[in-house]
């Protein structure tokens, strides 16, 4: 079993150009795991690459650990993704990623208003106060009353 696990911490952030630091993060949050050889050294499987490339590729997209490591534990068995496991969750991301930035250039296009203003008023600025969720309860700082 441990022939599987035969990449050291420091071959695998060397090939994946992570700090070991990393890595072990990485395998703290459950996203990567390694077995721990006779002289409790970790070990690592060959597809922890895999697995490293996709988190990178997938943090520079802007998704957190947390959805990442919602996504890989949902695939059987934890497996690493395959090509096919890829492509799904490229489209999952890729639909998450346009919903950001849709929500970016709302704001952005909120902001065009505000440019020269700085009221930051409670009943007319979209910045300070978007939904006005106590808006109903009254005026000024309902839950301090
Ligand atoms: S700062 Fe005046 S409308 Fe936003």
């Amino acid at each position: 079993m441990l022939q599987e696990y035969d990449l050291t911490v420091g071959q695998v952030a060397k090939r994946c150009g992570i700090k070991v630091s990393t890595l072990h993060f990485y395998e703290q949050k459950g996203l990567i795991k390694s077995l721990r050889n006779s002289g409790n050294q970790r070990r690592y499987q060959r597809d922890v690459l895999r697995r490293v490339a996709i988190i990178k590729a997938a943090q520079q997209f802007g998704i957190s650990l947390i959805d990442i490591q919602t996504t890989f534990a949902q695939l059987p068995n934890k497996r690493t993704p395959d090509k096919d496991d890829w492509q799904q969750l490229s489209q999952q991301w890729r639909a998450k990623l346009n919903k950001q930035i849709a929500a970016m250039e709302d704001l952005r296009d909120s902001l065009d208003g505000c440019i020269g203003c700085g009221c930051l008023s409670m009943t007319s600025c979209p910045l300070y106060n978007p939904d006005d969720n106590l808006a109903d309860k009254g005026t000024g700082a309902v839950l301090l009353k």
